[in-house]
């Protein structure tokens, strides 16, 4: 359909590894008890703007006989869920006009999507396409804390590389990113005035600090790397010909992070993400 989110907003590698993290087995608990899904049915589950597809992979994992059917707009994110994920059915679609029949899923999930497409057609669709008592769930990022280690803030290389690119035009604005921001109170007033009842919420706290000694070693060096790539991904988005000094100054600032981690020199650089997570069940308007 389109790339303007993974060529304009998050590329396919930061989107799906900074997910990965998020969802990986450790903190399934976390959501789980939000969830309340029944791991021992074969629900059919319908995940919307799901990106390169890392909730939808821990779908599968977690909910092993479920059926799972995942969307999203963005062409290079559903070609690279394709090409790497297994167990998941993922096509191109917009989540304002479903192509499926109404009441075909139990359960309809998004993560960091409420907030980019208009109220009325982000819930009013999921409605339709849930069974009567389905379930929607509905995962939206809130503030968290960010603190950098001092060897991975920005370099010079950096700077001088990202002050030469022209600005171009912002097509965050155009395309409406954030558009429809709701706070912790009017998100869930916004889904029971859109059909939902029993509205529910709470908060997964995911906590990623390399350094922390919870985390095996795999675990904490695929944090250090998720940084890496991000800052990788975004300087070759920038299509420049000088990118290879800012990208030699990359790696080599998180060559030294991993060196330090690896010779266990602590740095208690960490990332915490706050998710709020909605549940809600379908119900029929009088
Ligand atoms: C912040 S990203 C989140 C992606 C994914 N859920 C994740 O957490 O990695 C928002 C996603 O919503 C998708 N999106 C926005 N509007 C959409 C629409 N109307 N229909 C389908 N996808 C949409 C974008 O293409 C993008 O992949």
């Amino acid at each position: 359909m389109n790339n303007i989110w993974s060529d304009h907003v998050q590329g396919v590698m930061t989107l799906y590894l900074s997910r990965k993290l998020r969802f990986d087995d450790l903190f399934f608990s976390q959501y789980d008890r939000i969830f309340r899904l029944d791991r021992s049915k074969d629900l059919k589950i319908l995940e919307i703007g799901c990106g390169p597809g890392a909730l939808a992979e821990a779908l599968h994992r977690w909910y092993p006989k479920a059926q799972i059917t995942a969307i999203d707009r963005d062409s290079n994110f559903i070609s690279y869920a394709q090409k790497n994920i297994t167990g998941v059915s993922f096509m191109e679609g917009d989540a304002t006009q479903l192509p499926f029949e109404d009441e075909s899923f139990d359960v309809a999930i998004s993560n960091t999507v409420q907030e980019h497409i208009e109220p009325a057609a982000f819930w009013g669709e999921q409605r339709r396409v849930l069974k009567p008592g389905g379930i929607c769930l509905c995962l939206s990022a809130r503030k968290g804390i960010q603190c950098t280690a001092p060897c991975l803030e920005m370099t010079d290389e950096e700077k001088k590389f990202w002050d030469s690119i022209p600005e171009s035009e912002d097509v965050r604005e155009t395309c409406g990113v954030g558009a429809f921001h709701m706070s912790e109170a009017e998100l869930p007033a916004s889904m029971e005035k859109h059909g939902f009842k029993n509205v529910a919420a709470g908060y997964a706290l995911i906590d990623l600090t390399p350094d922390a000694p919870k985390y095996p070693e795999k675990m904490a060096e695929a944090m250090i790397e998720e940084g890496r790539q991000s800052s990788l991904e975004a300087i070759r988005s920038a299509h420049s010909d000088h990118a290879d000094k800012a990208i030699a100054a990359v790696n080599n600032k998180y060559d030294e992070r991993l060196r330090l981690y690896r010779a266990g020199i602590k740095q208690w650089d960490t990332s915490v993400s706050v998710t709020m997570i909605l549940r809600g069940t379908k119900y029929r308007l009088q």
